[in-house]
């Protein structure tokens, strides 16, 4: 009896022994296998799905340059917006230190303009003022959709830039032709520059540049300031105002007013405007409705809910008739001045 007491207890004790040290393995083995799971996927994460420059900007070693002050800047405009993108207006940002950030990654900038109809005329010279002023010293392909591929003026263009032209079909209203061209850029982007273009600016093509349009413009998803309402209360933009449409803007909201002649940004987030825009667009069309200003309402629209990551200062898309501001300090990209009867179709 004795003796077997001793032997259970020797027994139980034992037991408990091994337990413990049964668990206290596991826990450190459970701990370590943890611990090193977390470091491998998080290294995979970091080596092979993200690049380096999609998380921050990467520059090259000893580049030389002007020493950036926090406390002076620009102090006679705004230079970010409520939801702390940066608002790009020159004295802003450091060309070269940008061009050599950019550089290092390779990347391709597309253009679209849309000639059709005698907005052909506006070509050459925006084609020319272009290779003089837009990514200068990057790969650039330009596509220009048109219907007389015929009239598109040979021009002469840098090595590492190339143009593309895209037939398409004449239009009675230069409504019309407004209105297609987020369908075709979202085409664009599905069938021939998925894989091989990194950013997309969809310009108007009676426009010319006057200055540097470059790197600073990059971003995910870009807008311009318009020039023409930059200054006034939101209540007097010409936002789409009927609540019937899918581009209706209430009084009290909207950020800016923003042009619908010239946006951009990263591809995929351009063919998401370009989707969403069109989709809009003809859903309204559907029940009768146009938007005040067709395609930029909905733009605008648009760029209420979806932030912009970079808005671009009213310099990156003045007018010719409009003096130039004392805040505006160069005029890269300017709509000139024209005699709409002369080149719209339906405007008598
Ligand atoms: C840069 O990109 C171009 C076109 O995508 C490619 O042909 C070229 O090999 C790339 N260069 C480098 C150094 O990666």
């Amino acid at each position: 009896m004795l003796l077997n007491r001793n032997f259970l207890t020797g027994i139980l004790l034992i037991f408990l022994l091994l337990g413990a040290l049964y668990y206290s393995n596991y826990l450190s083995y459970s701990f370590v296998s943890v611990e090193q799971e977390e470091l491998t996927a998080e290294s995979r994460r970091v080596e092979v799905h993200v690049q380096s420059h999609e998380l921050h900007m990467v520059a090259p070693d000893h580049l030389k340059y002007d020493q950036p002050s926090i406390v002076s800047g620009r102090n006679d405009v705004v230079t970010v917006t409520p939801w702390l993108a940066p608002v790009v207006w020159e004295g802003t940002f450091n060309p070269v230190l940008l061009d050599s950030i950019y550089k290092l990654q390779n990347i391709t900038v597309a253009a679209t303009v849309f000639a059709v109809g005698k907005y052909v005329m506006f070509l050459k010279d925006f084609l020319e003022t272009a290779e003089q002023h837009f990514f200068v010293g990057f790969r650039v392909h330009m596509y220009v959709f048109t219907d007389q591929p015929d009239s598109v003026p040979q021009i002469k263009m840098a090595a590492d830039r190339q143009l593309t032209v895209l037939p398409v079909p004449s239009s009675k209203r230069w409504q019309e032709i407004s209105a297609r061209r987020m369908e075709l850029i979202q085409k664009l982007i599905e069938e021939k520059l998925r894989n091989n273009i990194d950013y997309i600016f969809c310009l108007d093509v009676d426009s010319k540049f006057h200055g540097r349009w470059g790197t600073e413009s990059l971003g995910g998803l870009i807008a311009v300031i318009h020039p023409g309402y930059y200054r006034d209360n939101r209540k007097r933009f010409p936002y789409e105002r009927r609540p019937e449409s899918r581009a209706y803007i209430a009084t009290g909201e909207g950020d800016f007013y923003y042009c619908g002649g010239a946006f951009g940004g990263m591809l995929q987030e351009v063919h998401q405007l370009a989707k969403t825009c069109r989709t809009n667009f003809e859903a309204d069309a559907k029940e009768g409705i146009e938007a005040a200003w067709q395609e930029e309402s909905h733009l605008n629209r648009y760029m209420w809910v979806n932030k912009p990551s970079k808005v671009l200062s009213p310099e990156y898309l003045w007018q010719d008739f409009k003096a130039r501001n004392p805040e505006v300090h160069i005029i890269r990209f300017s709509g000139v001045v024209k005699n709409y009867a002369a080149i719209r179709p339906n405007v008598e």
